[in-house]
């Protein structure tokens, strides 16, 4: 399985999913203010991949803290989360981690721990949530793998994959568990624009992985489906609402409501670190605006006159009623989600 982040001695490191797929380039993360910058600069993306490095960050940078009294410990921890949380609004999973982290640093403090322990506590929740999310994925593939017929072309959005994750994947995840379920897949992958995560990412890994790719442009996903040629639509989630609006990639929503009009399952594959139920609906989800530059250039060449003006939101918000089903480790979940994402909360 790839490797998308992982410890090595006393450092995180990730690989840079920035130059994919042109070069296969490690990021070696000394304190957790690296880490930070690495999620900003999208180093490494993807809501769970992006939680699981904030865990893994904020264990670092307090494994490094020279602070010896527990007050002063509990400072730095308490600015190191928010340096974290600070770098990409719209995944919940990284404030779902950072959270979770929170948690693990009370209740070690609770239990009269010293500083040393904490330490060894946050560093073992971390590896807790880098593990857990892995079999999560693995969970999904194995519970949407089952949604796939015999034979399937599958249209997904952006990378939600093993790269995007701790391993394994989400929408890949799905795939990869139709595949390992004997079932005959092929992928169309939208390459993403601007970022072009489905071009570089999705068709990267899937290829690795020996599985039939076909890249086509966004603009292109309509006409494949007019034709007849897409079974199944499967996309990640960054946040999903507790009325099960969706917000993933922009370009998300167009895809659904073309799969809507075809008459094409639209499933939507994502941990339960990604439930936010606490937030209504997709209205009160916040949307990441990115650089213009992703927009107006690809590498150093600029594609646009310098008087138009350029918007770039990062992520697009899918109504529920496009979504055929959202599949979670722990089951597949149908509306109305008001209902159902309660009971997959558990
Ligand atoms: O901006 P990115 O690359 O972090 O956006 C990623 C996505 O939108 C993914 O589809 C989502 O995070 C799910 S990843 C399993």
């Amino acid at each position: 399985m790839l490797p998308t982040v992982e410890w090595q001695d006393d450092a995180i490191v990730m690989i840079d999913q920035r130059k994919l797929p042109g070069a296969e380039v490690y990021v070696k993360c000394q304190t957790a203010s690296e880490v930070a910058r690495a999620i900003k600069t999208m180093v490494i993306r993807g809501a769970p991949a992006i939680g699981v490095s904030a865990a893994m960050g904020l264990a670092l940078g307090m494994k490094k803290s020279k602070a010896t009294g527990t007050a002063k410990f509990a400072a730095e921890f308490q600015k190191t989360c928010e340096l974290l949380a600070s770098t990409r609004p719209t995944a919940v999973n990284l404030f779902w981690a950072i959270d979770r982290m929170r948690k693990c640093f009370a209740a070690a403090v609770q239990a009269g721990a010293s500083v040393d322990e904490i330490k060894t506590r946050l560093e073992s929740e971390a590896r807790c949530i880098h593990d857990e999310d892995v079999a999560a994925c693995r969970a999904i593939g194995r519970l949407g793998g089952e949604l796939v017929p015999q034979k399937a072309r599958i249209l997904t959005h952006c990378n939600a994959g093993a790269l995007a994750t701790a391993g394994y994947g989400t929408a890949l995840g799905v795939i990869r568990g139709a595949i390992e379920q004997g079932k005959q897949v092929s992928v169309f992958a939208d390459e993403t624009r601007p970022f072009l995560q489905g071009a570089r990412l999705t068709a990267w890994e899937l290829t690795h992985d020996g599985i039939d790719t076909t890249v086509i442009t966004d603009n292109m996903a309509g006409t494949f489906m007019r034709q007849g040629m897409i079974d199944l639509v499967v996309v990640g989630a960054d946040r999903i609402a507790a009325n099960g609006d969706v917000a993933n990639k922009v370009g998300t929503y167009g895809v659904a409501v073309l799969a809507k009009e075809h008459g094409i399952p639209f499933y939507v594959a994502a941990p339960s670190s990604t439930l936010d139920l606490a937030t209504a609906s997709g209205a009160g989800i916040p949307i990441e605006e990115r650089p213009i530059r992703e927009v107006t250039h690809v590498r150093s060449t600029r594609l646009t006159p310098e008087l138009a003006k350029i918007r770039n939101p990062a992520f697009d918000v899918t109504p529920a009623r496009y979504v055929t089903a959202i599949i979670t480790e722990r089951g597949v979940w149908r509306a109305p989600y008001e209902d159902s994402l309660r009971k997959a909360i558990g």
